[in-house]
């Protein structure tokens, strides 16, 4: 279908993988590109913490906006996705994201316009009506199958239902990393009640220096539980005090990234092309097991 073809080629190309570039990633990770192609529609992107504030919802609106994929916020806190996506739910009358579990059916993505990612919107009932884990893993994988398009899925903190049903269904969950005692304390309980089964991907975020015990720390939790540390995302004042509902990423109508924001986009692109690669790994090895499982 050309639409689909459009459509994917526009998440490639915005993370620079078209062309030799596709290529070199697809001999890199030891798959043919009709497997990355045909995996990158389906692919589920899952971004949880155990704590708040490490920059989940930043690097999921942006992630998702480079993959041209669909935002899911399963955060139904006020600070979340939602919200800076520049959506009210006091003046809606429908509840998109309740709506759809309710009825067992695949929400319709609200558009971004091409300035931030399609969004399917939390609402602040999710709290109390979101399905228990396996309801909500079997969901986004029934979305993802309907929609053909990449999910990445914004969580809320910790190891709530909907945040452990979203790692199970996902090729990749990214932990964004604070390298500070309280924020790696969390992630090396994240990393133990997840062990096994879940294929998480540290990502240092906010990342100020480097100081040597935490770096250590980090370190140890990788390979104690066996998972790999992505690129780094430095700290990018700008971030903090940002209004504007636009991706980051999204160079708009003038095609220029302001040069304030050009490293950061330089660096969520790295993270995207590293959590494909993970995403490919993870489904080749998955696809493995499973003709294992048949001899
Ligand atoms: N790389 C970064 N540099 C600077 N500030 C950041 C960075 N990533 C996130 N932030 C800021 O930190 C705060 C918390 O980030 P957020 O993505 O909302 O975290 P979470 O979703 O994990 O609670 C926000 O103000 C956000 O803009
Ligand atoms: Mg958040």
């Amino acid at each position: 279908m050309q639409g689909t073809a459009v459509q994917q080629g526009t998440g490639l190309e915005r993370i620079g993988l078209t062309g030799s570039a596709l290529d070199t990633f697809c001999v890199d990770v030891g798959a043919s590109p009709d497997y990355v192609l045909d995996l990158f529609n389906r692919l589920i992107i899952t971004i949880a913490a155990w704590k708040g504030g490490v920059g989940k919802t930043e690097l999921a609106k942006e992630l998702a906006w480079l993959l041209d994929g669909v935002l899911v916020d399963l955060d139904w806190d006020a600070g979340g996705a939602t919200r800076a996506w520049g959506y009210r739910y006091e003046t809606r009358t429908n509840a998109p994201l309740l709506d759809a579990l309710e009825r067992g059916r695949c929400p319709r993505p609200l558009s971004g316009r091409g300035m931030r990612a399609d969004l399917i919107p939390s609402h602040p009932d999710f709290a109390v009506n979101q399905p228990s884990g396996p309801d909500m893993a079997a969901a986004l994988e029934k979305w993802s199958a309907e929609l053909k398009r990449p999910l990445i899925i914004d969580t809320h903190p910790g190891g709530v239902p909907s945040t452990v049903g979203a790692a199970s269904a996902a090729h990749v969950v990214v932990v964004p990393v604070n390298l500070e005692t309280r924020a790696l304390a969390a992630t090396e309980q994240m990393t133990n009640e997840l062990q096994g089964g879940y294929p998480l991907l540290l990502v240092p975020n906010r990342v100020e220096a480097a100081p040597e015990p935490e770096v250590s720390r980090l370190e140890k939790i990788s390979t104690t539980y066996g998972i790999e540390v992505g690129p780094p995302v430095h700290s990018h004042a700008f971030l903090k005090r940002r209004k504007l509902s636009g991706a980051v990423c999204a160079p708009g109508r003038s095609g220029q990234i302001p040069a304030s924001s050009a490293r950061f986009v330089a660096e969520v692109k790295d993270v995207a092309r590293t959590v494909l690669t993970h995403a490919v790994r993870n489904a080749m090895a998955q696809d493995q097991q499973d003709e294992e499982a048949l001899l």
